[in-house]
């Protein structure tokens, strides 16, 4: 009975501590567009645009750490020469007419999502301002919507970017390599 007893206390002690803590905003910036359809998970027009082709992928879970299903993500970055496909992207910077840089996908019945794509490069604001590498989400589910940055973890450009370095728990927007696949892939789970 004791046993039990404790046995069902230590199982508390767990449901209680798996606290998922919300994935801290960031600014949308000036780039956002509506992708203009459902593109597959791939920006690279598999495999032409120009830089290192990495994957990511992760989960988008809710605050007591439960995946959420068909929540939609709007995801944009640079190409690897630090240059948006949009308008307002002035910058002499290289176009690259094989990445597209826009992709919108749903989270499968584990919250689960991942993409193709490559790294993005580092960008010029100001004469002074460089934003570090970063890719751009907005996840919408229901009434809950999250905008944010992803950063990669180990670039040491991050703790000089103006909006990473204060972002209160930065570290939850770094993402992680992980080793187990054997192209370059980093996991980045999104809590809203
Ligand atoms: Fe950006």
């Amino acid at each position: 009975m004791l046993l039990l007893l404790n046995a069902s206390f230590v199982n508390l002690i767990k449901a209680t501590s798996t606290n998922c803590k919300n994935t801290p905003p960031q600014s949308t910036g000036p780039f956002y567009k509506v992708p203009s359809k459902i593109f597959n998970n791939d920006m690279t027009n598999n495999g032409k645009a120009s830089g290192k082709r990495i994957k990511v992928y992760g989960k988008v879970l809710d605050n007591k750490c439960k995946p959420i299903t068909n929540a939609v993500l709007d995801i944009w970055q640079a190409n690897s020469f630090g240059k948006y496909n949009h308008q307002a992207d002035l910058s002499e910077s290289r176009k690259d007419n094989d990445f597209y840089g826009y992709i919108r996908l749903e989270s499968n019945e584990e919250g689960e999502y991942s993409f193709n794509t490559i790294l993005p490069g580092s960008y010029k604001v100001s004469k002074n301002l460089i934003r570090t590498p970063h890719i751009h989400f907005k996840v919408t589910n229901n009434q809950k919507q999250l905008t944010t940055q992803m950063y990669f973890k180990g670039n040491e450009m991050n703790n000089k970017d103006f909006l990473f370095k204060n972002t209160y728990n930065n570290n939850a927007l770094e993402a992680r390599i992980d080793q187990s696949f054997s192209n370059l892939t980093y996991k980045f789970d999104i809590i809203i």
